[in-house]
């Protein structure tokens, strides 16, 4: 327990801040969606491709499940994870949740021309999808003790300011969000 988990958007940062995160504090460091791969023998994209996305969801949920077990991680989470009610009752039950946020500019920009994830593959309408799949996750992102807006600051900056916000806010609730 006493786990970190980050949540967030696709390319808002969580696995190169959950990497400067982790070293910070003297944690280990592991990406749910890397952990899904192993797991599967095959990518993202080819589970969402050959098994579908609702399979992915499943495997995501085992996954995320075995993770919530760990002592003292950093833990990235997949873009979708903190949608199903149930993924977020489990990593809160075992840690403390902090959603990195970008706007939708700041996100395009960094998926670049990527076709690794395929909620976005289509390149045409990508910035529409963006709005849209941030709008309807926009209360399962808000949903975190801590939310930071990564787009004006490096994964390094995100990932000082994490460590001192745990520092000064052992005691839980608290809600906070650096704009
Ligand atoms: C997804 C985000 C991806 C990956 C999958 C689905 C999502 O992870 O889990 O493509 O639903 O937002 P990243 O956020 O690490 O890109």
């Amino acid at each position: 327990m006493n786990n970190v988990f980050l949540t967030g958007f696709m390319a808002t940062g969580k696995t190169l801040v959950g990497r400067w995160l982790a070293q910070r504090l003297g944690m280990p460091f592991l990406d749910a969606d890397v952990e899904i791969e192993r797991e599967a023998g095959m990518s993202v994209a080819d589970i969402f491709d050959r098994l579908g996305e609702a399979e992915f969801r499943a495997r995501e949920r085992r996954t995320l499940e075995r993770l919530c077990a760990l002592e003292s991680a950093v833990i990235a989470t997949g873009g979708g994870a903190v949608v199903d009610p149930r993924n977020r009752a489990a990593m809160r039950a075992s840690g403390v949740l902090v959603c990195l946020t970008a706007d939708p500019d700041t996100i395009l920009g960094r998926l670049g021309s990527s076709r690794d994830r395929p909620l976005l593959a289509d390149a045409n309408g990508r910035e529409a999808r963006i709005r849209s799949l941030l709008g309807e996750r926009a209360a399962a992102y808000g949903d975190a003790e801590l939310i930071i807006d990564t787009s004006q600051r490096s994964p390094e900056e995100v990932a000082d300011a994490i460590v001192e916000w745990l520092a000064g806010a052992r005691v839980l609730p608290i809600r906070n969000s650096l704009r």
